[in-house]
């Protein structure tokens, strides 16, 4: 943490008097003594020292520690929060939840079944007031994400480049220029690859930042994404693949116009990243899958990225496997 942030209440957990002390969601804490001030202090941000001097009747050394330990579980916070800290708590709030497991994502008899009713949602039953469309020459069936890529192809420099050039920037009658839309024209995500040793022609192995003002890549680090920070049923698509993009939103790049919601329109940008590269990927023959859960703590140490820019999700890419 940065001493001279603000520290606020997080969002992420709710708190409550337990048996013995204090649970902040559902794990039971001994220093119950702090709360309910640091919960109202922190409501309203404060920076470290300030905290601490205003939480009455409790030794400063301990207050430190016990700040200190909330910023660690995400109850506190001095710094933008990640999708998955902000998100969370929709869940607690969500009507249905009692209807679900709460293992559903581990039980994939129960999501396959799921599935088939979630997308055969809202089928029309009202005949007299559908109109039937056309459809087009291209079959939807043609594109599939790929999760097994052939670790012997070498993927070539012009190609890869030409995946890159849909995200570049350029200038129109002195404008700056993208291919696809961005709120704002702002374009606040951040785009880092990590390419393996020998698997893009004239691109040693390590985690580079591509620059889209000049088309370019950075290196960061000679590093490696480790296998670990990856969730079991993805390690094998990140095993195979050639190289892997991840995208940061930062903040610094649009909070300042747009305040809380621009981060919602990050997010909305880098969806729309995400399908370019889909669409860009499949005109390559080049096989591609996003990836949702990764834990990018494990990772992080090797992007060198600042504060200021917040990890969404990545996307692995290779020659499909035959
Ligand atoms: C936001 C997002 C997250 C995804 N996360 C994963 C993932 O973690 N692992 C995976 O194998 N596929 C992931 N996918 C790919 C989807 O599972 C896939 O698009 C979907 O099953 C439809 O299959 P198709 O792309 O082959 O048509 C993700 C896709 C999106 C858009």
């Amino acid at each position: 943490m940065m001493e001279d942030r603000k520290i606020f209440w997080s969002g992420r957990y709710d708190w409550k008097y337990g048996e013995k002390g204090v649970m902040i969601g559902n794990k039971e804490y001994e220093f119950q003594e702090m709360f309910p001030e640091i919960y109202f202090l922190s409501c309203q941000g404060y920076k470290m020292d300030d905290l601490v001097e205003k939480l009455p009747d409790v030794n400063k050394d301990k207050a430190r520690e016990v700040i200190r330990f909330l910023l660690d579980i995400g109850a506190l916070t001095d710094n933008v929060q990640s999708p998955e800290a902000l998100f969370e708590r929709q869940y607690a709030i969500y009507p249905n939840r009692d209807s679900y497991p709460e293992d559903m994502l581990m039980r994939n008899d129960l999501i396959a079944e799921f599935r088939t009713s979630a997308l055969n949602r809202r089928l029309p039953t009202d005949a007299d007031k559908l109109i039937s469309l056309q459809r087009s020459e291209r079959s939807v069936r043609v594109r599939r994400s790929t999760r097994s890529f052939d670790t012997d192809k070498t993927i070539s420099f012009r190609c890869f480049s030409e995946l890159l050039d849909s995200m570049r920037q350029d200038s129109s009658e002195g404008e700056i220029v993208y291919s696809y839309p961005s709120a704002g024209g702002l374009y606040p995500v951040d785009i880092y690859i990590f390419v393996k040793n020998g698997r893009v022609e004239g691109v040693d192995g390590g985690i580079y930042e591509y620059i889209p003002s000049s088309h370019s890549l950075r290196l960061v680090n000679s590093g490696e994404v480790p296998a670990r920070s990856h969730f079991f049923g993805n390690k094998e698509i990140f095993r195979t693949s050639a190289f892997s993009m991840y995208f940061f939103y930062n903040t610094d790049a649009s909070m300042p116009k747009y305040h809380g919601i621009g981060y919602y329109y990050g997010i909305v940008d880098s969806g729309i990243m995400l399908g370019r590269l889909t669409d860009k990927a499949e005109e390559l023959q080049l096989g591609s899958c996003i990836i949702g859960v990764f834990d990018m703590k494990k990772a992080a140490a090797n992007f060198s990225t600042d504060s200021g820019q917040v990890y969404l999700h990545c996307m692995e890419f290779g020659v499909p496997k035959e």
